[in-house]
C-alpha cells in the first residue's frame, strides 16, 4: 500500500515535474500592468502575445467603467447562491436574452466557468443508452465531459470526415441496440491550431445520420461571424448546430460561459445541470459587465474587422518570412519550429529576455517530441507595428535556432530564475 503524498511527491505529472525551471517564468508567469499588447514581465515591458482579448474590450473606457460601477453598486456577493435557489436576477435574465440573439437561438443558460459548463452540459444530455461521438482534438472540457458519460464513446481523426462517418455508422449500430440517442461534439476553433472544426460538412452528415450537434465556440464566438455570431454564422450553418457553447474568457475578456440551444434543452439544462444546480450564480458584476461588453460587440463591428486586419497581417506576413503556420483559419496563429525542449526554452528566454517579445510556447509532452509551436493571439489593440516587430524578431529566431545557436548554454548561462 501506498501513502498518497509519498506518490505524488514521486510524480508531480507531466508538466509539474518541470516545476521546478519553470514555474513564475514558463509556467505562471505574472504579467503586471493594464490589459493591453505591453505588459510588464519581470520589471521590463514587453510586446504581448499571448492574451485572450480578441476585441481588445478587456481595457476599453466603457467596460472598466462598467465593471467599477456595478461592483460599486452591488459588490462581488451578490446574487447569493445557486440560480435555482436564491441566485437569479433580472440582469442574469437579460443577458441570457441578449445572448441568445446574438448567436440565433431560442434561449440561454449562463454558466460560471465555461470549462464547468462544457463537462456538465454533456454529463446532463447523455444517459447510458446514449453514445457520444467527438473529435480527437477536443479541448480538455470536451474530454472530461466525454470520461464523465456512463456509456459508450467514438472517437474520429481530428476534422476527418471520413473517420467522422465511420465512427457514426459504429455509433447508429450501438445506439439501435441500446435504444440511446448520438450527441456529436466537436469545436468551432481548435484553439491550438487555430483549424475550425468542419461544422458545415458534419451538419450535412444529419440528413444521413440521426444525431445532435454541440459545439465549444470559444474561440469563435465575437471573432467569427459578419455579426460575430461565431463560427456556425460563419460557416453558414448555425442553425444545424443544436447545442452552442461559448465562455466569456476570449473575446468577451471576463469570466464565465453560456450555453445556447432551444427553449425545451435550455429549460432541461437549468433543471439537471449539476455545476449550476449546486453552485453559486455568476456575480452581478460579471453578468453587467458581460451585458456591456456584448452591447460593444453588436454596436461595433470595426473592433472584429480590425482583429482580422492584424490577423492577415500577422498570419501573411509570417508566411512570406517562411514560417509555418499550419492550417489556422481563425486569429490563432500557431508558429511551427523543430527543435528540442531546451533549444524550445532557450529561444523563449531570448525572445523576453533579449528581444523584448512574449508568447506562449507549447513543447512536449502537450505536442510530439521534437516539435515547438509558439502560439501567437492577435487582437483588435494590437498594431502593424507590433506585428513588423515581431515578424522581424521571429525571423531571428529561427535562424539562430536553426543555425544550432540555442543549443550552446550562452543565453540561460546569463540567465537566473528567482524561485
Ligand atoms: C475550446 C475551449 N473550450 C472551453 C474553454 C474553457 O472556458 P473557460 O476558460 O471559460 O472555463 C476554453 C478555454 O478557456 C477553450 O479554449
Amino acid at each position: 500500500m501506498k501513502d498518497i503524498f509519498e506518490k505524488i511527491k514521486a510524480n508531480l505529472g507531466p508538466i509539474g515535474e518541470h516545476a521546478k525551471e519553470s514555474h513564475g517564468y514558463f509556467t505562471f508567469p505574472k504579467l503586471e500592468g493594464d490589459v493591453n499588447p505591453h505588459m510588464k514581465f519581470r520589471g521590463k515591458s514587453l510586446l504581448n502575445w499571448s492574451l485572450n482579448n480578441y476585441l481588445g474590450l478587456a481595457n476599453h473606457p466603457e467596460v472598466r467603467k462598467a465593471d467599477a460601477d456595478a461592483a460599486a453598486k452591488y459588490g462581488l456577493a451578490l446574487p447569493m447562491g445557486a440560480r435555482m435557489m436564491s441566485g437569479n436576477s433580472d440582469h442574469h435574465e437579460q443577458l441570457e436574452k441578449e445572448l441568445s440573439s446574438f448567436v440565433k437561438k431560442e434561449d440561454t443558460i449562463l454558466c460560471n466557468f465555461g470549462y464547468q459548463a462544457m463537462v456538465s452540459a454533456i454529463d446532463a444530455i447523455v444517459d447510458r443508452h446514449d453514445v457520444i461521438v467527438y473529435d480527437a482534438e477536443s479541448h480538455a472540457c470536451i474530454l472530461d465531459g466525454v470520461r464523465l458519460h456512463m456509456g459508450k464513446r467514438y472517437v474520429f481523426k481530428h476534422n476527418d470526415i471520413d473517420d467522422c462517418v465511420k465512427q457514426l455508422e459504429r455509433a447508429t449500430k450501438l445506439a439501435e441496440q441500446t435504444g440511446g440517442g448520438i450527441l456529436l461534439i466537436t469545436e468551432g476553433v481548435f484553439g491550438m491550431r487555430g483549424d475550425q472544426g468542419k461544422l458545415k460538412e458534419i451538419v450535412e452528415l444529419k440528413k444521413k445520420y440521426n444525431f445532435r450537434l454541440f459545439v465549444d465556440d470559444a474561440h469563435g464566438a465575437g471573432t467569427m461571424g459578419a455579426n460575430g455570431g461565431g463560427t456556425g454564422e460563419h460557416q453558414g450553418c448555425q442553425d444545424g448546430i443544436d447545442i452552442y457553447f461559448g465562455t466569456f474568457a476570449k473575446s468577451f475578456a471576463l469570466i464565465g460561459g453560456y450555453i445556447s440551444s432551444t427553449k425545451e434543452i435550455i429549460t432541461f439544462l437549468r433543471y439537471n445541470m449539476r455545476s449550476q444546480i449546486f453552485a453559486k450564480s455568476l456575480p452581478m458584476p460579471l453578468v453587467v459587465g458581460a451585458l456591456k461588453r456584448l452591447e460593444l460587440m453588436r454596436k461595433h463591428p470595426e473592433y472584429r474587422e480590425k482583429l482580422w486586419e492584424i490577423t492577415r497581417a500577422l498570419q501573411s506576413g509570417l508566411q512570406k518570412a517562411g514560417f509555418n503556420i499550419g492550417d489556422t483559419n481563425s486569429p490563432v496563429t500557431p508558429v511551427y519550429l523543430n527543435g528540442s525542449i531546451p533549444e524550445a526554452t532557450n529561444m523563449v528566454i531570448d525572445l523576453r529576455e533579449n528581444l523584448g517579445i512574449f508568447c506562449s510556447m507549447v513543447v512536449y509532452p502537450v505536442i510530439p517530441k521534437g516539435m515547438i509551436i509558439l502560439r501567437l493571439i492577435p487582437t483588435a489593440v494590437h498594431t502593424l507595428e507590433d506585428v513588423k516587430y515581431t515578424i522581424e524578431n521571429f525571423s531571428k529566431i529561427k535562424d539562430k535556432l536553426y543555425g544550432g545557436e540555442y543549443k550552446a548554454d550562452k543565453i540561460r548561462a546569463g540567465f537566473s530564475q528567482e524561485l
